[in-house]
């Protein structure tokens, strides 16, 4: 495929592009333009061609193609370095093994994970073709603390995203997005830092877009975009999604987080509930009363103490 090709088609917007303005742009040959147009054709992209006017992208396959997903990303996004794959055990793991040498903002996307992670040892389903599967590295100059915010930009900006797509969802703090009760992503922050400063966090998202089956020991709890009715590209989410992680990452990085925080109040699904908080020797009932400047959740206990939980585990009740 083409990057620059399917740049121009994608930016011309409903209108013909000329052969012409291709082959002055890219330097190659009417000819050559043709068989590129034809070779896109049989991935599955539907392109008109009309004499003496050009070519115009009437649709785009839903794949999971480097250069197509490049071609709709602004190019001056903090991401340059994107790395796609058909399959990988988990994007999580494979961005660990990467991230001393790749860039901030760089990101790993495949197209299906053989062994998905979840939090706390847990498996995340990643059927091929249903899901949206990816890992940013990150590389922020901040104290190790501040890393579980991470978890929130994400959750941040993919609410943005699929509001864009007239898609409402709720958080679960910390990493779960849900609709109608169910989980439709899930996110997982890794972190390698020592005391002082971060080396690298893997920020994984995993989103159900396409599937309509789940394994049966999560088929009660997971639900994916299609299930719920929204027949959405996965393509489509996944450029809204990295078009907004990046801005409010950069304003987080600067120091502005009233955006991300703004959002993950007002999208809550728990904030006022009763709930269970897990710790890892005990349960306690609780209610989830306020998230912090931090993005830390702030609980009142039974027993009206308050806490202030960073990370962790909880259920509504
Ligand atoms: C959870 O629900 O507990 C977190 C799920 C995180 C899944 C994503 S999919 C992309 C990245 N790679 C993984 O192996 N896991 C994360």
């Amino acid at each position: 495929m083409n990057k620059d090709i399917l740049r121009m088609l994608m930016d011309s917007k409903n209108e013909y592009v000329s052969g012409q303005y291709i082959s002055g742009k890219l330097g190659i040959t009417r000819a050559a333009i043709w068989k590129r147009m034809n070779k896109l054709k049989e991935l599955g992209f539907e392109i008109d061609s009309v004499t003496k006017k050009g070519y115009k992208l009437i649709s785009y396959p839903d794949i999971m193609n480097k250069d197509l997903i490049e071609a709709g990303l602004d190019n001056d996004l903090l991401t340059k370095h994107i790395i796609v794959l058909d399959d990988v055990d988990s994007t999580n793991d494979y961005s660990k093994k990467i991230a001393k040498n790749m860039p901030d903002g760089s990101i790993v996307i495949a197209d299906e994970q053989l062994s998905g992670k979840g939090r706390r040892g847990r498996s995340f389903y990643s059927g091929k073709g249903e899901g949206i599967y990816l890992s940013f590295i990150l590389k922020p100059d901040l104290e190790p603390s501040k890393a579980p915010f991470l978890t929130s930009i994400a959750a941040a900006a993919l609410i943005k995203a699929l509001k864009d797509l007239d898609v409402d969802v709720k958080v679960k703090w910390p990493n779960d997005i849900i609709i109608n009760s169910k989980k439709m992503c899930g996110i997982l922050t890794e972190m390698t830092a020592d005391v002082e400063s971060i080396e690298y966090i893997i920020l994984g998202i995993g989103i159900n877009v396409k599937g309509t089956s789940f394994p049966d020991e999560i088929k009660d709890v997971a639900t994916s975009l299609k299930i719920e009715g929204y027949e959405i590209k996965r393509l489509d989410l996944l450029w809204k999604l990295i078009t907004h992680f990046e801005i409010l990452y950069r304003d987080f990085v600067n120091g502005k987080t009233t955006e991300i925080l703004d959002i993950l109040k007002e999208n809550s699904c728990v904030l006022g509930k009763d709930i269970t908080v897990y710790y890892s020797d005990r349960n306690e009932k609780a209610k989830a009363i306020d998230i912090n400047d931090e993005g830390a959740l702030v609980v009142q206990l039974e027993n009206n103490i308050v806490q202030t939980l960073n990370s962790g585990e909880i259920s509504i009740r």
